[in-house]
């Protein structure tokens, strides 16, 4: 299976929301149908945006699962319905889809704290189920869009954030959709405590070396690395081909290796991996 279109979940279709990504394939020309009288129709990054709810059979069951999984307003600093322990590090995988690699952490780091964060309905519902059934009491999973991350968490909250195999929104015409920007690395930067980590990993070199362009501007500069004042991250990691040492790659297991990244080593695909530290 290689992606060349993102996966949308089929329940966001009824959102109209001028900010969502349109469904692959479309070519729909968007009217832009903003009402500032409307919060469920303001641009994802607007403070002021609330999520409409959904008629989703899921969306419904989300509601019914916490906290094992909370969803859309809930899941805001504004309207915050979950609780974190301070004492307890506290690791946020972004695009989790069904939970895979969250819930066998959560499983094996008990005193560490856990939050999964996908836009799926279904797979969020799912993940929330397995973390109940398996009684794990330090995962939580969001339907949360991550356009909205500023909103969720507070300034200098999460330890470690991880971002594993973002839609890499291939065409010319979609890459504007691409998660990782300068913006974005800044935000998670204010996120991050001082020498929390972000840890990225990719199959899509394009991708992988765009989201170095957008480092540039976010990366300590040679001659003051740490007395930076502009918020800054220090590399840990930077390799384009991660397991290129590891014969027994193939056989690689969740968590050490997430869902899709399996299918691409399998591909023959190289993994690239970047380990930032927030300085
Ligand atoms: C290619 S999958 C990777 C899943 C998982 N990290 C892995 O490596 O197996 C990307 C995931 O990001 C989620 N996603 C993409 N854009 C998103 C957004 N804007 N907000 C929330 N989730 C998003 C998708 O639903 C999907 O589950």
């Amino acid at each position: 299976m290689r992606r060349n279109q993102p996966m949308m979940p089929k329940s966001e279709k009824n959102i109209k929301n001028p900010e969502l990504p349109k469904s692959p394939g479309s070519n729909e020309h968007h009217q832009d149908s903003r009402d500032p009288r409307d919060p469920k129709t303001l641009r994802l990054t607007d403070p002021a945006y609330r999520y409409p709810g959904s008629g989703n059979l899921y969306w419904k069951k989300l509601q019914a699962i916490k906290p094992f999984a909370i969803a859309d307003n809930a899941c805001e600093l504004a309207e915050r319905q979950f609780t974190l322990d301070p004492n307890r590090p506290l690791h946020v995988e972004l695009g989790c889809n069904g939970g895979h690699v969250t819930l066998e952490w959560a499983k094996q780091n008990p005193n560490h704290q856990y939050i999964g964060i996908d836009w799926k309905f279904k797979q969020i519902f799912f993940a929330a189920e397995k973390a109940q059934l398996r009684g794990l009491t330090n995962a939580t999973f969001m339907r949360a869009y991550l356009e909205r991350l500023q909103f969720i968490f507070s300034k200098n909250e999460v330890d470690f954030m991880y971002l594993f195999f973002p839609d890499p929104w291939p065409k010319k015409k979609q890459k504007k959709n691409r998660f990782l920007t300068t913006e974005r690395l800044l935000t998670i930067h204010s996120l991050l405590k001082t020498g929390g980590i972000f840890h990225i990993k990719t199959d899509h070199a394009e991708y992988f070396d765009s989201m170095l362009e957008e480092l540039k501007a976010v990366i300590a500069p040679p001659e003051k690395p740490n007395g930076a004042t502009e918020p800054s991250f220090e590399i840990l990691e930077l390799t384009k081909n991660l397991h290129e040492k590891n014969e027994n790659a193939r056989g690689l297991t969740i968590p050490d290796v997430t869902l899709f990244e399996r299918i691409f080593i399998k591909q023959g695909l190289p993994i690239h991996s970047l380990k930032l530290k927030a300085l």
